[in-house]
C-alpha cells in the first residue's frame, strides 16, 4: 500500500471515540465489562488531552481508523512515554502503518515543546505490552526494529534517544506501598481508576470471577478512584487487588494457579 493511502491524524475531542474503540476486539463490542474499560479509557484520554493538549495519533485508511500510537509527557524526566502502539487487524499489518505512526511522533517530538520549557524531549521511552495474540508481531520486536535500545537496569523498558548520545536511566523504582486497612480484612477489595488501556478493567473483572469461583460467597468491594478519592488515598495505591488487607502481586494472565495461590494464602493469614 503506498503511504498516501492512509493518513495520520492527532487525537482531539472529535475522534476520542475512534481511539478508544480501535482496540476493542469485535466479539467484545457487546460486552458490558469490556465497554466499561472503554469508558475508563475515554476518561483517561480526556484528562491527558486537557492537561497536555496531546495524547495520541490515529492512522486512518479512508475514514476507517486502523492503528494508533499514544503517549504522555513525563516532565520531571524530560521524556515522552509511549503507552501503546497497536494496529489491531491482520489485513492492515506490514503495510507501514506502525512505522508511519512512530515516525510522525518522532518528527513531532524533535520540535520544541512547552511541556519541557520550550525544548524537545530527550527520548521516547516505552514498556511494550507483552501479551500480544499468537499471530501479532510483538510491540517489543517492533520498537527494537525501529531503533529503540534496551534500558540496562530494566530490560522491560526501551528508549529512543532524541538528543545525540543520550542514555536513559530510569529513576529508582518507587514500590507502590499499600497501607493495610482494618476494613479490608476478610474480603477482596478492587481499586481502579481511568486507564490508558481498556483491557485493565476487563482483567480485573476476570480476576474477581476467578476468585469468586475458587471462593464462592467471598465479599468483594469495588472502589472507583474518582468517585471515592479518599478511599484510594488512605490505601496509598491507585489500583490493584487487595485480599484480606494484602496487596496481590501476581497477575492472572501470567498464571492462574500462582495468582489463586497468592489469593488463598492472603486469605488464610490471620
Ligand atoms: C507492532 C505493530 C504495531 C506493527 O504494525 P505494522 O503496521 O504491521 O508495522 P509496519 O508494517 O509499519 O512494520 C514496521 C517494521 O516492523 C517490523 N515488523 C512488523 N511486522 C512484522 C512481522 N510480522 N514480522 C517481522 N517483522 C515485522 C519490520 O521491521 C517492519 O519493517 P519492514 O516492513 O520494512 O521490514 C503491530 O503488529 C501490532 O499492533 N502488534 C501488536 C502490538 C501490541 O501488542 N500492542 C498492544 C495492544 S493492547
Amino acid at each position: 500500500m503506498p503511504p498516501e493511502e492512509f493518513r495520520v491524524v492527532e487525537v482531539s475531542e472529535e475522534n476520542i471515540g475512534d481511539l478508544c474503540l480501535l482496540c476493542v476486539p469485535p466479539e467484545r463490542l457487546d460486552d458490558p465489562v469490556f465497554m466499561m474499560g472503554v469508558e475508563l479509557k475515554k476518561t483517561w484520554v480526556k484528562d491527558v488531552l486537557n492537561r497536555w493538549g496531546a495524547v495520541a495519533r490515529i492512522a486512518y485508511l479512508g475514514e476507517t481508523p486502523v492503528g494508533f500510537i499514544q503517549y504522555v509527557p513525563v516532565t520531571d524526566e524530560k521524556i515522552v512515554h509511549i503507552t501503546c502502539i497497536f494496529v489491531p487487524r491482520k489485513e492492515h499489518w506490514r503495510k507501514g502503518i506502525g512505522r508511519r505512526l512512530l515516525t510522525s511522533l518522532v518528527e513531532d517530538m524533535r520540535r520544541p515543546k512547552e511541556w519541557f520549557g520550550g525544548e524537545p524531549p530527550l527520548a521516547l521511552v516505552t514498556k511494550p505490552f507483552p501479551g500480544e495474540k499468537p499471530e501479532q508481531y510483538p510491540a517489543r520486536n517492533f520498537f527494537k526494529d525501529m531503533g529503540f535500545k534496551q534500558v540496562e537496569s530494566n530490560p522491560s523498558l526501551l528508549y529512543f534517544p532524541l538528543k545525540h548520545g543520550f542514555t536513559y536511566i530510569p529513576p529508582e523504582q518507587r514500590e507502590s506501598n499499600y497501607i493495610p486497612q482494618e476494613d479490608d480484612k476478610g474480603k477482596v477489595v478492587i481499586l481502579y481508576n481511568p486507564s490508558f488501556c481498556p483491557f485493565s478493567y476487563f482483567f480485573l473483572k476476570k480476576s474477581v470471577q476467578e476468585i469468586e469461583k475458587a471462593m464462592p460467597g467471598i465479599s468483594v468491594r469495588w472502589i472507583n478512584g474518582w468517585e471515592e478519592p479518599v478511599e484510594i488515598e488512605r490505601r496509598g495505591i491507585s489500583d490493584g487487588i487487595v485480599v484480606n488487607a494484602k496487596l496481590i502481586r501476581s497477575f492472572l494472565l501470567a498464571g492462574r494457579e500462582v495468582f489463586l495461590k497468592e489469593v488463598l494464602d492472603a486469605l488464610r493469614e490471620a
